[in-house]
């Protein structure tokens, strides 16, 4: 986290010191109670400043205060209740991260319940409280960001807080505009917040399947609740035989059903499978409604749920009917990598290291490294999940920005496919022409995995990148336990035949992307069959 200063504002009895201290503690940094302070330099309490030098003496040794502080950083600083309500004291916070704890008159009455010495409570104690909140309710709105303490333990708020100030904001662009993609923990609680400054109709839907939703839906429900939406949940069956124009036909009925309108949010949580197929549902309902996508799996985190492309199967081939939709946002969530079976977390982890080999050499060497302060061996295999766990989430984050960074600065160059946006494509026509014999019971990133290494050894077999290049690539997957070698039951040329459906032939010739070197891709043209064949044969 940056150093800028953390300032606590807020009503009194909102817990502004003891969650100040709370997070003083997480953070480990220096508390700054501001009426704690002024009252030991002045030697005097509060009420008695009040009392000998009037309201505004006392202001004035709070704005004094606040300058100084301002000047400072790495503080966690717990304002009185009044001190942010002179928008020149706001304004010295300028470089601060402002946050205003909210409570209701009911809790702040109980909080402050046999409280004698606030000399702004004297009389009708929940009256002044109501009086004072109305006064300065506009000072309080002109912060940006609440977060609520009722009924909540300051370890709890403090957490909260240490959580949205971590959140990162990556922004993509697209032709028109741009959408964010929020990242960070504890952010399904946060999915009214995010959708709130839309103009959305109330009714909105919430699309998943029985894994996710058991596991998440009633979170979002209730987060999209809370700012006054009407949710309703759609499931659609778990797994990749789902992605079709069937279940796309019975999204619609529910759609009709659930009297969705122009304006309604259509909100996709969980994997590929989901963003997939509601994004397509989306992009044509009603010539197109609002999508959101909450990716719940590594992978489409890191890919899936990024640059509009949506789609479905064909019996045919995989994708073969789709559109480009753009989300409105993506809510990125770690938190719910927690529940990630192991083998789906390294499907994710071979999109992972394909970024890495797209573009970024540098993740491509964090990936390499990554494990061995666990194990303090190097080579040592890194057990998906379980690596992820103590690796620490803090870690993983970082990987998944660098990973989706990838994504981001060649869907923005290239939106629509046209160029350079096929680098990802990486390893695809082969893996999906195994996907496809493997009649799609196999995971998506494993066929990632497997092509991405057919690629490799076809390139290193051309000359087109050095053996080491190729051999750093399989052993990158092989240390994440993916599959680098095509199941035997699939012979080269079964294989060459399926990738005849591919989309990547143009004129009836194939075109691969194939490694230079790590961080660095390239297409090539004009491939001989005999070349395909044999780093196929290599491969099986
Ligand atoms: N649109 C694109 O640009 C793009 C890019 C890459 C892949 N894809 C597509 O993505 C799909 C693969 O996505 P995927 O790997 O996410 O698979 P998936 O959506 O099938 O999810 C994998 C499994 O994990 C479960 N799951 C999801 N989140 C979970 C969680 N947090 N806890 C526990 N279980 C959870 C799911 O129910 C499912 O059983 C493929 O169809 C592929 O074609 C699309």
């Amino acid at each position: 986290m940056d150093r800028r200063n953390i300032v606590l504002t807020g009503f009194m009895g909102t817990g502004k010191t003891s969650v100040g201290s709370a997070l003083a503690k997480l953070l480990g940094r220096k508390l700054i109670d501001m009426d704690t302070w002024i009252a030991a330099r002045e030697g005097q309490t509060v009420a008695e400043i009040f009392a000998e030098r009037g309201e505004a003496g006392f202001r004035e040794l709070e704005r004094a205060l606040i300058v100084e502080l301002a000047a400072s950083e790495n503080l966690v600083i717990a304002t009185g209740g009044g001190a942010l309500v002179n928008p020149e004291n706001r304004a010295a916070f300028a470089n601060a991260r402002v946050i205003c704890l909210d409570a209701s008159v009911e809790e702040i009455v109980a909080r402050l319940n046999g409280a004698h010495d606030r000399p702004l409570l004297r009389g009708d104690k929940k009256a002044r409280i109501e009086e004072l909140l109305t006064a300065r309710r506009d000072a309080y709105n002109a912060i940006e960001m609440h977060v609520n303490t009722n009924q909540r333990t300051p370890q709890e708020i403090a957490q909260e807080i240490v959580n949205r100030l971590e959140t990162r904001e990556i922004l993509v662009k697209t032709p028109d505009s741009a959408y964010p993609i929020f990242l960070g923990n504890e952010l399904l609680e946060r999915v009214g917040e995010f959708l709130r400054a839309h103009k959305f109709s109330s009714r909105c839907a919430v699309v998943t399947n029985p894994t996710v939703g058991a596991l998440y839906a009633e979170r979002v429900l209730e987060a999209l609740r809370a700012e006054n939406f009407s949710p309703v949940v759609i499931e659609i069956p778990d797994g990749e035989q789902s992605k079709n124009l069937d279940t796309v036909r019975e999204l619609y009925d529910q759609f009709i059903a659930s009297k969705l309108e122009r304006r309604s949010p259509i909100i996709a949580l969980g994997g590929g499978v989901i963003g997939d197929t509601v994004g397509l549902t989306a992009a044509t309902y009603l010539r197109g409604v609002p999508f959101v996508q909450i990716p719940t799996t590594l992978l489409s985190m890191v890919d899936s749920s990024i640059g509009g492309k949506v789609a479905v199967d064909h019996p045919s081939g995989k994708n073969l009917i789709g559109a480009f939709k753009f989300p409105l946002c993506v809510i990125a969530d770690l938190n719910v990598l927690e529940t990630l079976p192991t083998e789906e977390f390294r499907a994710g982890m071979a999109e992972v290291i394909k970024h890495g080999i797209i573009g970024d050499a540098e993740l491509f060497g964090e990936l390499e490294k990554w494990g061995e302060k666990e194990t303090g061996k190097q080579g040592d295999k890194v057990s998906g999940r379980q690596g992820s766990r103590e690796t620490g989430k803090q870690e993983i984050g970082e990987l998944v920005e660098r990973a989706l960074r990838v994504k981001i600065e060649i869907v923005e160059r290239d939106p629509f496919e046209e160029n350079v946006r096929a680098h990802l494509n990486l390893g695809h026509t082969f893996g999906q022409a195994i996907e496809r014999l493997a009649e799609y019971q196999m995971r998506h990133g494993y066929a990632v995995a497997m092509g991405v290494c057919v690629a490799a050894r076809l390139a290193a077999n051309m000359n087109f990148c050095d053996a080491k290049t190729r051999d750093e690539i399989i052993s990158l997957f092989e240390k994440f336990e993916l599959p680098t070698k095509i199941p035997r039951e699939f012979s080269p040329e079964q294989i060459l035949d399926a990738m005849g459906t591919d989309k990547k032939i143009q004129n009836g010739k194939l075109r691969l992307i194939l490694p230079r070197e790590i961080g660095r891709v390239e297409m090539v043209s004009d491939l001989s069959e005999q070349a395909i064949l044999t780093a196929l044969n290599e491969s099986c």
